[in-house]
């Protein structure tokens, strides 16, 4: 099979797209033809080794997919070969071909294709665990979301309306802001031209958001947690920015609030059940038409690399696929 390859820790443009052996399945695991690979900005961090997981070289990066089962290994009785499903990986995905848990693997439902099925699992998944399991957004409450128009960030403002919460979307630019409108959300704030803690200020009547949903870090951190409500959740979701942020802890003292890590991937290995009960609401809402996964571009396989370039060059809206 044909694979993008990190053959050394380095920027997109060290990655190479070779033929390697055909991945074949261990007990209890099956191999999936992949037919779309949703890009996420981790696909990014762990090509440079700069993620939390660090796989031996040469790896494929790559942490979700859809495709059709094409093998099956020993013991697996509740996936066969043609089955179409979804599913996440930490890396590999990046491939022709990706071998897994058959339980790591989702049916895919009626309502998602393969490109929106590969655009679906990690940011719907990260979002829906963040909001209701750790920052437990309710209906009436305000979020705030930053880097709203980015994969994470529109599924978040989809499932805090979805929640019957009211969305402050917060991103670099008018055209991502227009993105998030389409996608629902209620306020917008331009972060590169608009000062983050007045707007906030007018558009809460001086109260701030309940929860603050932020994947960017960086200088955006301290004005917004400056902004929380009070009894607030600030969910630190990750650092797009590439600057870990450190919060003066009088702050949360202040507000009565919380500072809420969230870390999805480890979530879905220490508490399966809960993981699949959020993906089984989450397909009720896209049968509902409540959730639509975005994708603002398309890439083959063997030009990959410009996918990981595409996110980080700031220029990603949604969801961004990669097609073997
Ligand atoms: N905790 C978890 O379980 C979990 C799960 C998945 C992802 N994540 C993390 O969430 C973050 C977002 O992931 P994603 O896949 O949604 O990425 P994405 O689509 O690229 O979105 C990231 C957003 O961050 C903003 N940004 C600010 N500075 C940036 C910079 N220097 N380079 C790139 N983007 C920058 C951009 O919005 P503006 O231009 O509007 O500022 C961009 O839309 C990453 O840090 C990722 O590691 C965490």
């Amino acid at each position: 099979m044909k694979a993008l390859l990190c053959r050394q820790h380095g920027m997109p443009d060290t990655l190479v797209y070779e033929e390697i052996e055909d991945p074949a399945p261990q007990a209890g695991e099956v191999v999936v033809d992949v037919r779309a690979a949703g890009v996420n900005f981790p696909d990014v961090l762990i090509i440079q080794n700069k993620y939390q997981a660090k796989p031996a070289l040469p790896f494929s990066p790559g942490a979700e997919f859809s495709g059709v089962v094409s093998a099956v290994g020993a013991g697996v009785t509740d996936r066969k070969i043609g089955d179409r499903v979804i599913g996440s990986v930490t890396y590999g995905a990046f491939a022709e071909k990706v071998k897994l848990a058959a339980a790591r693997t989702i049916p895919m439902p009626d309502g998602l294709d393969f490109e929106r099925g590969a655009a679906f699992l990690l940011t719907y998944g990260t979002s829906y665990h963040a909001l209701v399991d750790r920052g437990v957004l309710t209906a009436g409450e305000t979020l705030l979301v930053l880097g709203a128009a980015g994969g994470v960030g529109l599924a978040a403002i989809e499932i805090g309306k979805a929640l019957g919460a009211r969305v402050i979307a917060a991103a670099s630019s008018a055209e991502k802001l227009q993105v998030c409108r389409e996608h629902g959300a209620d306020e917008f704030i331009d972060y590169s031209s608009e000062d983050l803690r007045e707007r906030l200020r007018a558009i809460t009547g001086g109260r701030g958001p309940d929860v603050i949903y932020d994947p960017v870090g960086g200088s955006y951190a301290e004005p917004a947690f400056r902004s929380i409500a009070w009894r607030g959740r600030y969910l630190v979701i990750g650092f797009a920015n590439g600057e870990i942020p450190k919060l003066p802890l009088n702050l949360a003292l202040l507000k009565g609030a919380s500072i809420v890590g969230v870390f999805w991937g480890q979530y879905t290995q220490l508490e399966p059940a809960g993981f699949l009960a959020d993906v089984n609401r989450m397909f009720e809402w896209i049968a509902e038409g409540k959730l639509n996964p975005h994708i603002s571009a398309r890439f083959a396989l063997a030009d990959g690399a410009r996918a990981l370039e595409h996110l980080l060059a700031r220029r990603a809206t949604g969801k961004v696929i990669v097609l073997p």
